[in-house]
């Protein structure tokens, strides 16, 4: 990581209040593939890690059972906050937490992050992605800067000072040493997509089989 969680809160904290006044068409692909692909029934209990302002989970509350932000910045929180009392939402609920330590232990069905993974460096994001397997989730949709291509530095989507994207190829390995198998990999451009992965083989007491 590049920057300090600390670091990293501040730096959304400024930003909060315009956040979602400014987003590029592939940030909105991103977020919809997102959405689309999460596609939580309504006994679903979704986890969205890095949640910022609320622009997935509060998509995805109206079709899930219930759904959990967790951010770093209290200031993106509030946010998301106000708008899911502005659009009468109650089965959302947005509280502190990050990708390695995401203070949430209940059951989860579907995890979902959007274009916020890159913060982490390519160890961290390994971590985070066995804290979430951990949670025994049978689906964790991740949207992010990644790099398909050989990366641009002058490309829009990162700040090379503060972010850290990795390879898709990465992004694979550390998907399928946790035990999940990806069901799809969608290229919105060179340096931002969407990866589905799926937890196949839990048996009832939501150990994969095999090993
Ligand atoms: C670009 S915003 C994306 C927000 C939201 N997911 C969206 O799609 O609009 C990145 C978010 O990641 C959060 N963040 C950065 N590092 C984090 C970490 N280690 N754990 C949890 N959240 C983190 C920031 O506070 C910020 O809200």
């Amino acid at each position: 990581m590049k920057k300090s969680i600390d670091e990293h809160a501040a730096r959304f904290d400024e930003k909060a209040s315009e956040y979602d006044d400014s987003k590029s068409p592939e940030y909105r692909a991103c977020a919809d593939l997102v959405i689309d692909h999460a596609d939580p029934g309504s006994d679903d209990i979704v986890l969205d890690l890095a949640t910022g302002t609320g622009a997935i989970a509060l998509a995805l509350a109206p079709h899930a059972e219930r759904v959990v932000g967790r951010d770093i910045s209290e200031g993106m929180l509030e946010q998301a906050r106000a708008k899911a009392d502005e659009q009468g939402l109650e089965n959302v609920s947005f509280d502190q937490g990050s990708f390695r330590e995401p203070a949430y232990s209940g059951q989860v069905d579907i995890v979902t992050s959007n274009f916020a993974m890159h913060h982490l460096a390519d160890a961290e994001k390994r971590e985070a992605i066995d804290v979430v397997a951990k949670l025994e989730p049978r689906l964790f949709v991740l949207g992010d800067v990644m790099f398909f291509d050989e990366p641009d530095p002058d490309e829009p989507f990162y700040s090379p000072e503060v972010d850290d994207p990795a390879t898709v190829g990465t992004l694979a390995d550390a998907f399928t040493d946790a035990g999940f198998s990806l069901t799809a990999v969608e290229r919105i451009h060179g340096q931002v997509g969407v990866l589905v992965a799926e937890r196949s083989g839990l048996d009832d007491g939501g150990v994969a089989n095999g090993g």
